[in-house]
């Protein structure tokens, strides 16, 4: 088989840049490892920057999305029982939508089924070859046998396990990493959300943030130590602990049930330089991981998404490869500062077990000052809406 590029991995990430794509007549054949319901299984982050939200439209997947997405203007910030709303709107005239993953995913596979997209799930032993030729091809196994695509390019959209990362030689990669000494546990509950925007609170006891899916649908999160156990905590515990960390209006508010999802999580951030080898481009997860923290996974991934489909559109429709030649710079210039931000949210959110009381003092002064300063909150309402690609 030949096409003109593979896109390893259906998750976000391949799937929106093979929508993209193919509505231009590049042709594309994405390998997924796990199936459909295995993917679209998966509970993942739910805020959309406006630049994720204009990639949709342009992918023509947006119809459900602007029917069933909350649009919020800002967000709470709360603080040992104090809060102060952050309004976007009003501060940068931008606004984020509340649209889960699982639903950006869901819609991404109905419309590649729509174009008869090319999607070969539970693919094994995936090999990227010949990259530094212009006879790349990948190889994979499936209940069929052995496999082999040739190609002009590769997508590594495989996450941060999957094998593009790993294909590009050591000694060209660089990588850069924080591991946060603390995890989140995550809660998914058939509950009403306890507020109309987002609150992310930093108590005494740690981190919690309240967010949502829809109206009867509500995600909840607690910073936790990176050696608690998932079957350690009941529900009521849960409950009961992001009470105690939430302001009391809310947490005198918040509507309990049972979990329909819970998990814990670790926290890291992550790059790994380039983003381009020879024919390979790395996008997404398969390139860098921000702490949830800034809500930035998804839509890091949608900009890499962007400058690549734009690039990939300047080679095959003007011969130029100004685009992808300059893909690993654009891309990683836009990623660094939403690292950045990511790590800032976290920051100054979380509770860090060598924190000082000078530290403490800090964190506070900067949650006051954040709270003063309109020059400080439209700082991170622009991080926060997404910097313009
Ligand atoms: N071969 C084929 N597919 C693979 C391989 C492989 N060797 N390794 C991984 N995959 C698949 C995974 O099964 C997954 O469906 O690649 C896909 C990668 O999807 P994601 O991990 O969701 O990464 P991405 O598409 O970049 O989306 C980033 O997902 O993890 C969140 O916070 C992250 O919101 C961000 C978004
Ligand atoms: C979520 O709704 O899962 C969510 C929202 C905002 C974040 C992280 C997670 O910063």
């Amino acid at each position: 088989m030949r096409t003109q590029v593979v896109i390893i991995g259906g998750g976000p990430s391949g799937l929106l840049l093979s929508q993209l794509l193919h509505r231009k007549g590049i042709d594309t054949v994405v390998l997924e490892r796990q199936t459909r319901d295995y993917v679209l299984g998966r509970i993942r982050a739910g805020i959309l920057e406006r630049g994720m939200v204009a990639l949709m439209r342009e992918a023509g997947v947006a119809e459900r999305m602007d029917r069933e997405c909350f649009v919020h203007d800002g967000t709470v910030m709360a603080y040992d029982n104090e809060s102060f709303g952050v309004n976007f709107k009003e501060l940068v005239d931008t606004t984020v939508i509340v649209y889960g993953q699982t639903e950006v995913t869901r819609d991404l596979y109905d419309a590649r089924e729509k174009m008869d997209g090319k999607i070969v799930f539970q693919v094994q032993d995936v090999v990227i070859n010949d990259l530094e030729t212009d006879k790349a091809y990948v190889t994979y196994r499936t209940a069929d046998g052995e496999k082999r695509i040739d190609c002009d390019f590769v997508a590594g959209c495989d996450g941060f396990h999957g094998v593009s990362r790993q294909t590009i030689p050591q000694d060209i990669r660089t990588e850069y990493e924080k591991v946060y000494p603390f995890g989140w546990l995550g809660v998914l509950s058939e509950t009403p959300p306890v507020h109309e925007e987002l609150i992310y609170a930093n108590s005494s006891r740690g981190f919690a943030l309240c967010s949502m899916r829809n109206e009867k649908l509500s995600r909840y999160y607690i910073q936790c130590p990176l050696s608690d156990k998932v079957e350690a905590w009941s529900d009521q515990m849960f409950w009961d602990e992001l009470k105690r960390r939430i302001p009391d209006e809310a947490a005198d508010s918040l509507v309990t049930g049972p979990s329909i999802e819970k998990s814990i999580a670790p926290l890291r951030s992550f790059v790994t330089e380039p983003m381009r080898w020879g024919r390979l481009f790395l996008c997404g997860d398969a390139a860098h991981i921000v702490p949830p923290t800034g809500a930035k996974g998804l839509n890091t991934a949608a900009s890499d998404v962007h400058y690549l489909y734009h690039g990939l559109l300047q080679y095959y429709g003007e011969g130029d490869s100004e685009g992808i030649d300059r893909y690993s710079e654009k891309a990683l210039a836009r990623i660094w500062k939403a690292e950045r931000f990511s790590w800032w949210m976290t920051s100054l959110m979380h509770r860090y077990p060598d924190q000082t009381e000078f530290d403490l003092r800090i964190q506070r002064a900067e949650l006051e000052f954040l709270r003063e300063n309109k020059a400080a909150q439209t700082v991170m309402a622009e991080n926060y809406v997404g910097l313009p690609y």
